[in-house]
């Protein structure tokens, strides 16, 4: 294989065989094929596209450039939830522990958040004592024993993603569909979950910004799945405003809780409900998604599902004081009222500026290498629809100190457009 005769073939349009794909992710992965061919390919794979099985093809390629889980012969069926990625969107917190309750194992391997988007690594950190780091044995030992475990990537798990990633962030290459779909698939294949649900976000705070868009990664996503042998189901939701009522790390977690006591946001419990049933369906322990959805509504009211996240936080060495005392949780050192000018109704959050909000907070990382607080970010939000009163406030800014909370005040405040009363 000469990598620049693979370039040219994809730069005119031409159809790349497996051997030609294979033969490049490796020698990417390995170090023979240098930073500079691997961008033009990726660049030429961003304006010709690539077809479904040039696609599943870069996808196991860049699956098998690392270590490979493997659930065979498990009790009971695996699976997974993937989100593409959003403000206030603490759903796995909630969906892992609940989809046991459904009959399913959830080995779930997590990202950090980057620039507004956070993650679910990072929330869970925030719980004192909480191992993200558990070797493969420990990981299949807490799936085995409490049905679920939730924990980081490994530099080992599709090394070939990790590489090509960095370079498509400083190339101009990220919003391509097969691109996409190969990243985020090689991650969640190599975790040997049979099922896989995709929560494709869309809006203004989303990768994928239209209906159309968002469409299309989720029709890649769950055609790769499929051509290499998973189950999948897809979702299209919105991403332009906040989920639920916080956004940050430790009062996502609060807010998990709350979820997972049969209160929370009505926003967060339905897609946490509608993702985990999703999952039940498309991996057969129940017939239909209102059956489904029914028990899980009962799940989360009765405490089961609260239960299991309890015993997956205590085998992952976490202190569990957090689900009944919150304040166990890291506290801000300020908390300032972002309140409302005047009375009327909320129409508009805006998630891209409440996530920009979060990360001047300190709540999140604009390059990997930051360190975040883990107790800053927003909570009591309002949400579109409600009734507010002059002076009433529209959220909470919380901050190491003062000065760092006021500071977003003008920017919090322009996030929330209430529409004056008549
Ligand atoms: N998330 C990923 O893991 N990869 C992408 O390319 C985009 C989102």
């Amino acid at each position: 294989m000469v990598p620049q005769w693979v370039i040219e073939k994809k730069r005119d349009g031409g159809v790349l065989d497996e051997s030609e794909i294979r033969s490049f992710i490796h020698g990417f992965t390995v170090g023979d094929i240098p930073e500079y061919q691997m961008s033009a390919l990726a660049m030429a794979i961003y304006f010709r596209g690539m077809t479904d099985e040039e696609t599943a093809v870069l996808t196991d390629a860049m699956m098998r450039s690392g270590d490979l889980l493997s659930f065979e012969n498990w009790p009971c069926p695996t699976a997974d939830k993937h989100s593409t990625g959003g403000i206030g969107d603490k759903i796995s917190l909630m969906l892992a522990p609940l989809a046991v309750t459904a009959g399913l194992a959830v080995p779930m391997i997590s990202g950090r958040g980057l620039g507004i988007t956070g993650g679910t690594l990072d929330k869970l950190e925030s719980i004192s004592g909480y191992n993200t780091r558990l070797d493969v044995d420990a990981f299949k030992r807490v799936v085995s024993e409490v049905g679920c475990s939730i924990i980081g990537q490994t530099d080992r798990l599709a090394p070939a993603d990790k590489k090509l990633y960095a370079l498509r962030d400083v190339t101009g290459t990220v919003p391509s569909v097969p691109l996409i779909t190969a990243s985020i698939m090689s991650k969640k294949l190599a975790e040997g979950a049979q099922t896989l649900v995709f929560d494709v976000k869309c809006g203004r705070a989303a990768f994928m910004r239209t209906p159309e868009d968002a469409r299309k990664l989720a029709d890649s996503l769950c055609r790769v799945g499929r051509a290499l042998g998973r189950k999948t189901d897809a979702l299209i939701t919105d991403m332009n405003r906040p989920l639920g009522r916080t956004a940050g790390n430790a009062v996502e977690v609060r807010e998990a809780v709350e979820t997972l006591r049969g209160a929370g946001p009505q926003d967060t419990r339905d897609l946490t409900v509608e993702l985990t049933a999703r999952m039940a369906v498309t991996a057969g322990t129940y017939p239909d998604l209102e059956q489904a959805k029914v028990a899980l509504y009962a799940k989360l009211d009765d405490g089961s599902a609260l239960e299991v996240f309890r015993r997956m936080v205590v085998a992952q060495g976490g202190d569990p004081a957090f689900i009944d005392h919150s304040e166990c949780l890291p506290q801000p050192g300020a908390a300032v009222e972002v309140s409302a000018e005047n009375g009327g109704k909320v129409t508009d959050v805006d998630a891209e500026a409440i996530g920009r909000v979060v990360l001047r907070l300190g709540g999140g990382r604009q390059q990997v290498t930051d360190t975040i607080d883990p107790a800053a970010g927003v909570d009591r939000l309002v949400q579109v629809g409600e009734q507010v009163e002059a002076g009433q406030p529209l959220m909470r800014l919380l901050a190491r100190d003062r000065a760092t909370a006021e500071s977003c005040l003008p920017a919090a405040r322009a996030a929330v457009t209430v529409q004056a009363d008549e």
